[in-house]
């Protein structure tokens, strides 16, 4: 069992990594109120709920509320059900929230408890990839609106995050490769090193090793809170973690029914890279290294097509835009990114047009 500190003075909280975790609840949650909601879904449900409801102290009144499987469960209707639950059962100021799922229930999870009475505490019990090495770790809580994805929502520290690997045994080959995008881009942003490891370790990845899985996981996990811990609320550093993401997100707004998140930020992630490949400004061979990589892990690495304006136009809504200027994460190298401003769309159309698939 390994244990990560994310440092954020009177808000630090640990991060418990390991293998059959859930059955260690007891001692690594020590002080658990005695109202406890479960947020989950069905399908976590049916594997993960008995083994969790059984670490639970005998004496907690436990609630579980199931919200539906998918990216559309993270919506205001949502949210407003698991509220009328919580009033329903008059759960009060110091009751927890438990979130069992992977990124769509932690986030919506994470904003009840940042929102039922001004703030409950918040447990993480991430069961995705993606969710345990990314969106687990940081509190950013959010949910959807019509008008737009992570619209409305707060930043809002969990007390502890418990990551049990085994979880990932169940997990779909598709959700597991969109995991393995957000791995890559820890390597690509942040630390060489990590890269080359990820490269001598594709097949035991693929294969779900659980030597090269927990050490994955311990990675990303540590840069994740060294980088949320040096800026909580995204002034400089964290944006480094969007990597891929303003192109990815035009990408899954236009395509939600085909493509997911991880999938998107693969192929934006080339658009990123090659944009900087035209520039003079990432070296060729670092550019084929992180397609051969994403393309490895059996993501995507070329975008499906969309009009020039309907780039413009999605990446216009980024939140990274200011005063109607682009800003982009960019590669300069593996291990090394900037937020730049761009103001050639020529040459961001350019690189979106390399690497779009040719119909
Ligand atoms: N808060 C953040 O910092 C942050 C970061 C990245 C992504 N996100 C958000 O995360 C969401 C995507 O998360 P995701 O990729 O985990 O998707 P998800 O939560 O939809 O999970 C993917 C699928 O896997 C199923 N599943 C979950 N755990 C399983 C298991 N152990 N075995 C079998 N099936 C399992 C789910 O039911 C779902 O069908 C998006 O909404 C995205 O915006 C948030
Ligand atoms: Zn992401």
């Amino acid at each position: 069992m390994h244990r990560i500190d994310v440092g954020l003075a009177e808000r630090s909280y640990p991060i418990h990594i390991g293998r059959q975790l859930f059955s260690e609840l007891p001692t690594l949650l020590t002080s658990l109120p005695t109202q406890l909601c479960i947020i989950t879904n069905p399908t976590i449900a049916a594997h993960y709920l008995p083994a969790l409801r059984a670490a639970l102290p005998d004496d907690a009144t436990v609630l579980v509320h199931e919200i539906a499987d998918g990216e559309h469960a993270k919506s205001l209707s949502s949210y407003g059900e698991v509220m009328d639950t919580l009033i329903a059962a008059s759960f009060n100021r110091d009751c927890a929230i438990l979130a069992l799922g992977g990124g769509v229930v932690g986030d919506l999870a994470g904003f009840v408890a940042a929102t039922y009475q001004r703030g409950v505490h918040f447990y993480q019990l991430p069961t995705t990839l993606l969710a345990q090495v990314d969106s687990s770790v940081g509190g950013k809580t959010a949910i959807n609106h019509p008008g737009g994805k992570n619209l409305v929502g707060a930043f809002y520290q969990p007390q502890a995050v418990v990551i049990s690997t085994d979880c990932l045994n169940t997990l779909s080959e598709r959700d597991y490769a969109c995991g393995l995008a957000e791995v890559v881009k820890y390597g690509i942003i942040y630390d060489a090193d990590f890269f080359t490891w990820l490269e001598d370790n594709v097949a035991g990845l693929n294969a779900r090793e659980p030597e090269a899985l927990a050490h994955a996981i311990r990675r990303s996990c540590e840069i994740k809170a060294e980088i949320v811990a040096a800026d909580e609320r995204e002034q400089g550093l964290r944006a480094l973690l969007n990597l891929g993401h303003t192109f990815g997100h035009a990408i899954e707004a236009e395509y939600y029914n085909s493509w997911h998140h991880g999938e998107a930020v693969a192929a934006g992630t080339v658009i990123a890279a090659h944009y900087m490949l035209q520039q003079g400004e990432l070296p060729a061979v670092d550019y084929q290294r992180i397609e051969a990589l994403l393309q490895a892990f059996h993501l995507p690495v070329r975008a499906p097509h969309l009009s020039e304006l309907q780039w413009q136009q999605r990446m216009q809504r980024d939140k990274k835009v200011q005063a109607g200027r682009l800003r982009f994460i960019l590669p300069t190298a593996i291990g090394r990114a900037e937020l730049r401003t761009v103001t050639d769309w020529s040459g961001v159309w350019q690189a979106i047009s390399a690497v779009t698939e040719t119909r």
